[in-house]
């Protein structure tokens, strides 16, 4: 069997949640995101962790994967983030999920079934604060609300937005987008409407202490372990969940002037000891890491040398003692007084950590530990 092997710590993961429930305050209701299989963490155990950890709300992306979870056994409250299309409604009230809301034509359809079958679905409405992506704009809040007002069938449960750029510390952006927002939910207060849940605070929100006293969040990436930049001293107590391990699968000793890899674009230059990982892009670990990447073996760091293949990776371990065929090798996380994390690879290959996260937790078979304990 390929030795690589994604670890998920739902130790650390029960951790970061009571983590993000200090920084929040007692009373402040937590969505824990879990869209995008968990940001690769796999959303059925995560889920299934925060769910016995006392989430208020699991945030999902689309209707598919609120399906997913209800038939793993959640019951409870399922927040549909991307809104859901009129053919979804009869799933979305008969598993009882909270759609997001930001199109009339949808909440009449959600209406005419909710009343049909004598249920009252709840649902937040979405309130586009200047990030030009989903969202009932604010010069039509007034009349989109309106229009709900007259529906039978639905409850106006919440309210929610969401920033563009929250992982920046102390950007005025976010200050804008909490004013609107705020501004927002007075508008509908003058109507008449106040709703249970009021949440716009997503992990750099958190961190950076914006929206946090509206009652509710909605945190991803702080869950995984991570801020979602650099720059948080805030975030030092949270601890990462995933690591990714392989084994050295062959070790050779070549001369001077041997090209590694496909394109030879890494020749030796003098004697060196190159070893060969199973891990190449189609398992997460990007072809940007060609002669850019680090690893860990014996505990130190060591370069990848040449091109990252589909599955195989090449690096240069010369000068580290005894390394043999079967020698474990971290690409994420710690070995030692070492430590990779998604935001040095992320950095390395100019992405995100969100995004490494997706990629290799997806990529690869998944091992779930509880702070040590296999299981
Ligand atoms: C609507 C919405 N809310 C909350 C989150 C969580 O954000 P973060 O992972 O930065 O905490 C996301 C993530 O992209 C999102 O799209």
């Amino acid at each position: 069997m390929i030795p690589n092997e994604v670890t998920i710590d739902l130790g650390a993961l029960r951790h970061n949640f009571f983590e993000i429930k200090r920084l929040a305050g007692p009373d402040t209701r937590v969505i824990g995101v879990v869209k995008a299989d968990a940001y690769g963490h796999g959303m059925i155990p995560v889920s299934r962790t925060l769910e016995s950890a006392g989430v208020d709300c699991l945030g999902v992306f689309e209707l598919e994967e609120g399906l997913e979870l209800r038939k793993a056994g959640c019951t409870v409250p399922i927040f549909i983030m991307m809104g859901i299309t009129s053919d979804e409604v009869s799933a979305v009230v008969e598993h009882e999920f909270t759609p997001a809301l930001f199109q009339i034509e949808v909440a009449e359809e959600l209406s005419r079934i909710s009343a049909e079958r004598g249920r009252v679905t709840p649902i937040h409405i979405k309130v586009d604060t200047g990030m030009t992506r989903l969202g009932v704009r604010l010069e039509d809040l007034k009349s989109f609300l309106e229009q709900l007002l007259a529906l039978k069938g639905i409850k106006l449960e919440g309210i929610f937005s969401h920033f563009a750029v929250a992982d920046q510390p102390g950007h005025t952006f976010t200050e804008q987008q909490v004013k609107r927002f705020r501004e927002a939910v007075e508008e509908c207060t003058r109507l008449g409407v106040s709703f249970g849940g009021v949440h716009i605070a997503n992990s750099g929100a958190l961190l950076g202490n914006k929206g946090l006293d509206l009652g509710m969040v909605r945190p991803g990436i702080l869950l995984y372990g991570f801020p979602p930049a650099e720059g948080w001293a805030e975030a030092a107590s949270f601890k990462p969940v995933m690591s990714f391990k392989s084994r050295v699968i062959q070790v050779r000793t070549v001369p001077p002037g041997i090209p590694v890899s496909y394109g030879c674009t890494y020749v030796t230059k003098e004697r060196r000891t190159i070893a060969t990982i199973p891990v190449g892009y189609d398992d997460g670990y990007s072809r940007l890491l060609s002669n850019n990447g680090e690893v860990l073996i014996h505990g130190r760091r060591v370069p990848v040398v040449g091109r990252v293949c589909m599955n195989l990776t090449m690096m240069d371990v010369t000068g580290v003692e005894g390394v043999t065929v079967g020698d474990e090798v971290v690409l994420l996380g710690a070995q030692g007084k070492e430590r990779i994390t998604a935001e040095e690879i992320a950095a390395r290959i100019g992405t995100i950590n969100y995004e490494v996260y997706c990629t290799i937790g997806k990529s690869n078979r998944r091992v779930y530990t509880d702070s040590g304990k296999n299981f």
